[in-house]
């Protein structure tokens, strides 16, 4: 009875915070307009004030130089406002946009996708929270994004899911085997996107403890950890599959040398 009460308890804390979560994107959804109202106005503004330098400019002759020096300096300052304006309304927009990406994604929904902008965000967040667990530890991230890729349609909750995992393999596996290499072992995880052959390749490699032969073979396994208990529950991989393979119809490779390093490719078809 107690445990079924416990349960109960946890239902309703979950039903309150899916519907925070719904509110929240409700309020976010509905604060875009307005914004966009600001920044297109501020933006119209600067064009006017633009219109209105030409007008003084035109008629310079007839306004006494104190009172010139003046009016362009009114201008120039409300100009710069006008940018601020503009700057801040769009640094909003992001923020709400998160807020939306977050609460409001529905699952499994496929949406043009700025990959380079989703792959840098989930790798950063994964050094991060590695940064913060383990104390005094650093490693280097060396990175290099095509910039030319258009939107690629993918589900971007999944897909950064699949990032996040792979980082946090790799951070764990450098960690791991800076614990036992010497002083000049320098730890180092490259990541990579790029447009190949009509496909999205996603790396992501490390210069960490590599994987045996039996690891490799286990990879996917449900349950499967080298992890220390508490540390890893070994459903990466399995959730990294489903979501590459089984959602996106693309492939996992990796490549990995025990003591020397792994790299994790995903190749995903991009949809027309
Ligand atoms: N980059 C890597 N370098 C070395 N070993 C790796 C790497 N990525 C995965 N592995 C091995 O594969 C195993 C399974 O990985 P998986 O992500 O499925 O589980 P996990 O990381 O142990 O736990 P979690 O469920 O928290 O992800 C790991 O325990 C590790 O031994
Ligand atoms: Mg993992």
């Amino acid at each position: 009875m107690e445990q079924i009460e416990q349960l109960q308890e946890q239902l309703k804390k979950q039903e309150k915070l899916a519907s925070l979560g719904l509110m929240s994107a409700g309020i976010a959804h509905e604060i875009q307009n307005p914004l966009n109202f600001v920044i297109n106005f501020s933006k119209m503004s600067d064009k006017l004030l633009n219109d209105l330098t030409e007008i003084v400019e035109d008629h310079k002759d007839k306004l006494p130089e104190d009172d010139r020096e003046d009016l362009e300096d009114i201008v120039t300052d409300l100009k710069e406002n006008m940018a601020k304006i503009v700057e801040h309304g769009e640094r909003a927009i992001n923020i709400i946009q998160g807020i939306l990406l977050v609460s409001r994604g529905k699952e499994n929904e496929f949406r043009p996708t700025d990959i380079c902008k989703l792959v840098k965000e989930y790798v950063w967040l994964s050094y991060h929270s590695m940064r913060a667990n383990q104390k005094g530890f650093n490693l280097a991230i060396h990175e290099s994004y095509d910039t030319n890729i258009p939107p690629v349609t993918v589900i971007p909750q999944d897909l950064s899911r699949a990032v996040l995992n792979v980082m946090n393999n790799a951070c764990y596996a450098v960690w791991k085997k800076a614990q036992t290499a010497g002083e000049g072992y320098k730890p180092e995880i490259s990541v990579s996107v790029v447009i190949h052959d009509g496909n999205l390749r996603i790396s992501i490699g490390d210069n960490g403890e590599g994987m045996t032969d039996e690891v490799k073979q286990r990879l996917y396994e449900n349950f499967f950890t080298t992890k220390p208990i508490g540390q890893g529950t070994g459903l990466g991989m399995g959730i990294i599959r489903d979501i590459i393979v089984n959602k996106h119809g693309g492939t996992i490779s990796f490549d990995s040398v025990e003591g020397e390093g792994t790299t994790f490719t995903f190749t995903i078809p991009i949809k027309k």
